[in-house]
């Protein structure tokens, strides 16, 4: 069994690798959660959800992902999205019924549906 920093280092190494691999210049990325606590609080629904919803909407500068331990198990399932201008938002308890609002607002209209992130639901 490793240590905890070690397992930390390891996490963060592969962070940064994947971020490499997934830095598509101007595409906005959503990115679910799929470690073991993400699956048992319910991702793989959202994530489907997302791939569907994107597709069918053909938003051809979205792609949609997979990630292992973001940290917040507490929190799963978690999404996080980034847009081309630099910015992160983690959307927290997600729901498939949650996804289309996601999309509409915030992925085809750029509005971060505030009420789902995390530091609403944090307070
Ligand atoms: S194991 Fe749950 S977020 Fe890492």
């Amino acid at each position: 069994m490793k240590s905890l920093a070690e397992l930390q280092a390891i996490r963060d190494k592969m962070k940064n690798s994947m971020n490499v691999r997934d830095d598509n210049g101007n595409k906005i990325r959503v990115v679910v959660g799929m470690a073991t606590c993400g699956i048992a609080a319910g991702a793989r629904p959202v994530l489907n959800g997302f791939t569907e919803e994107v597709a069918k909407r053909n938003l051809d500068n979205v792609t949609v992902t997979q990630t292992g331990c973001i940290g917040i198990c507490q929190y799963e399932p978690v999404v996080e999205v980034y847009t081309p201008d630099g910015e992160k938002t983690t959307y927290v308890k997600m729901t498939a019924e949650k996804v289309a609002k996601v999309v509409t607002d915030h992925l085809v209209n750029g509005k971060v549906v505030s009420e789902y992130t995390i530091g609403s639901v944090a307070k």
